[in-house]
């Protein structure tokens, strides 16, 4: 632990760093705006931060800007059909998360009268807000001095302090140790800063120490081993899942299926397809819809989801006769809420 003059200077040093070179960012009021009186809108804040968890800022900020124009207020995103916030989603992945959005939207309209609650233990309550999204909207929303702890702030906490047990066991003590230097002054600035130095600074493999305002303060710098730190539990391998999906045409249509709204990919647009399974199915069109002449596309689609590997196989047809089911014009489909995976197939199948 730091002694807390040693804390008092690194977290001036690390606020006036952000003061002059923190990211400018679509939803970000920057300090001195802020002092000029503009107040950062928590719908705006709660959906940059729902968006940019496990994927990047710059792939972010385009369904960022969509979404608020598209849905100005938390009440207007709580009155759209969830078809079309799930399709505005399509391509973000990690679908939970935007059905969570939803319920959390329809949650503040209908039990919070449209406001965001104001403390981190308010946020907590809501669907889809877990403790990393709750302290830093509370932070920076409503100034509560909150410890803020994401991938990028566990990185620059291990090797500060060099922590060496690895992660994930290690998260309890980071966490306890962020607290240890987290600001009660500008706390939302203090956070972001974090976060920001980890993102552009105290990276994973060829950190700028050179350009760190705590270079003087990190024990991993001093002992020139920074990007040993965090260390890791070796990881176990994600299984393989294999399936096949089925690409039937008719006319200027392809067929949909919905996935049932329960597990991965619930209530999402795909394909008709075989289960994923850890085999390869001997005969996979046994699942398939009836039509002739069902071919295999040449290789097979790959995909990565948090917990395993797909390979599809991708077959398609063409029908004279449609049988029932969803049908969907080739030129609308960028309509449907379809997942990448499914997007992966239908490209492979030529459309
Ligand atoms: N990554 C996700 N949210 C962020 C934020 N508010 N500031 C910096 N990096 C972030």
């Amino acid at each position: 632990m730091k002694s807390s003059s040693e804390t008092q200077k690194m977290r001036d040093k690390l606020l006036s760093w952000y003061d002059r070179t923190g990211r400018t960012l679509p939803w970000r009021i920057r300090p001195e705006d802020r002092d000029a009186g503009q107040i950062p809108d928590p719908y705006a804040i709660w959906l940059s931060e729902i968006m940019c968890q496990q994927t990047t800022i710059p792939h972010a900020t385009p369904y960022w800007e969509k979404f608020l124009a598209r849905f100005p207020t938390v009440t207007d995103l709580a009155d759209a059909e969830r078809d079309e916030v799930l399709a505005m989603w399509a391509g973000l992945g990690y679908y939970a998360r935007a059905r969570n959005l939803h319920k959390c939207a329809q949650l503040i309209r209908d039990a919070h009268n449209g406001q965001f609650p104001q403390s981190e233990a308010g946020l907590l309550q809501l669907p889809g807000i877990g403790p990393y999204t709750a302290a830093t909207i509370a932070a920076i929303c409503f100034d509560e001095p909150t410890n803020i702890v994401d991938g990028n702030v566990e990185r620059v906490i291990s090797r500060i302090f060099r922590v060496q047990s690895p992660l994930p066991k290690a998260k309890t003590e980071l966490r306890r140790l962020a607290a240890t230097l987290a600001s009660p002054k500008r706390p939302g600035d203090y956070g972001q800063a974090l976060m920001d130095l980890g993102g552009t600074v105290c990276t994973p493999t060829s950190p700028n120490c050179a350009h760190c305002p705590w270079q003087g303060h990190c024990a991993a710098y001093a002992n020139g081993d920074q990007t040993d730190y965090p260390k890791k539990s070796p990881k176990t391998k994600r299984p393989i899942r294999y399936g096949a999906v089925f690409v039937l045409q008719y006319q200027y249509q392809i067929l949909l299926q919905r996935r049932p709204d329960n597990g991965l990919l619930g209530g999402m647009m795909g394909l008709p397809g075989t289960e994923w399974t850890a085999r390869r199915e001997a005969d996979p069109l046994r699942a398939a819809p009836q039509a002739r002449n069902w071919e295999k596309c040449p290789g097979e689609v790959k995909h990565v989801f948090t917990h395993f590997d797909l390979r599809l196989d991708v077959y398609r047809a063409e029908t004279s006769r449609k049988i029932s089911g969803e049908w969907a014009d080739i030129q609308n489909l960028a309509e449907y809420a379809i997942p990448t995976a499914y997007k992966k197939a239908l490209r492979k199948a030529g459309l």
